[in-house]
C-alpha cells in the first residue's frame, strides 16, 4: 500500500465510528479483489472505498451544513431520505477535503442509488458496498459469487434486491435506481 493511501486510510478511519470502520475496511478489501478481477485501477478503487461513507455518520443537520458549504443543491429526495444524502455530501468531501479525482468522486456520488450508464469503478463500488465481508445475509453471499462471474448480471441483481427491499418496506425508490436497472435491461 502506498504512503498516500495509508494516510488517507488513517484520516478516514479517524472520523469513522468502530462499526462502520469494519464495513469500510471490508469494502476496501472486496473492491481490491474486484478491481484485480475486472482490470480496474486499484488505487482509484481503494480511494473510492475508503471515502464512500465518509459523511455517513453525520446528522441530517450536519449534512445540510455541508450542502450549504459546498453549494450542493439537494432534491427533496435527499432531504427526506437521509441515507441518500451521504452519497452527495461524501462526494463533495472527497473532492474538496481529500482532493480525490473526478472518477473517485463520481463513484462515491452514485454508490447508493446507482445510475444509468455506470462506469466500471462506479459498478465496483456499488457492488463491493453490497457484498463486503460484514454483509452476512444469504443473498449477499450469492451476489458476491456473481460479482466475479458476470459484473452486469451482479449489478442488475443488486439493484433488484434494493428495489425489492424498498418495496417490502413501502419506501420510495429513487429514479436513478430505476434508470440504472432499465439501462442494464435495454442495452
Ligand atoms: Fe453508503
Ligand atoms: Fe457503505
Amino acid at each position: 500500500m502506498s504512503n498516500d493511501l495509508r494516510e488517507l486510510r488513517a484520516a478516514v478511519l479517524a472520523r469513522t465510528d468502530r462499526r462502520r470502520r469494519l464495513h469500510v475496511l471490508g469494502v476496501a478489501q472486496e473492491i481490491d479483489t474486484l478491481a484485480l478481477r475486472w482490470g480496474a485501477d486499484r488505487g482509484q478503487a481503494a480511494r473510492a472505498a475508503l471515502l464512500h461513507d465518509v459523511t455517513k455518520g453525520l446528522t441530517p443537520a450536519e449534512q445540510l451544513k455541508l450542502c450549504a458549504k459546498y453549494d450542493i443543491v439537494t432534491q427533496s429526495w435527499e432531504r427526506t431520505e437521509h441515507k441518500l444524502m451521504h452519497a452527495v455530501t461524501g462526494a463533495a468531501v472527497a473532492r474538496f477535503e481529500f482532493g480525490a479525482e473526478e472518477a473517485v468522486c463520481a463513484a462515491v456520488r452514485w454508490h447508493t442509488t446507482g445510475r444509468a450508464g455506470m462506469t466500471l469503478l462506479e459498478k465496483l463500488l456499488y457492488l463491493a458496498d453490497y457484498v463486503d465481508a460484514t454483509r452476512v445475509f444469504s443473498e449477499a453471499r450469492a451476489l458476491r459469487a456473481l460479482c466475479y462471474e458476470d459484473l452486469d448480471a451482479a449489478l442488475l441483481r443488486g439493484l433488484d434486491l434494493s428495489i425489492q427491499f424498498l418495496l417490502a418496506e413501502r419506501r420510495a425508490i429513487h429514479p436513478d435506481t430505476m434508470a440504472a436497472r432499465n439501462a442494464l435491461l435495454t442495452r
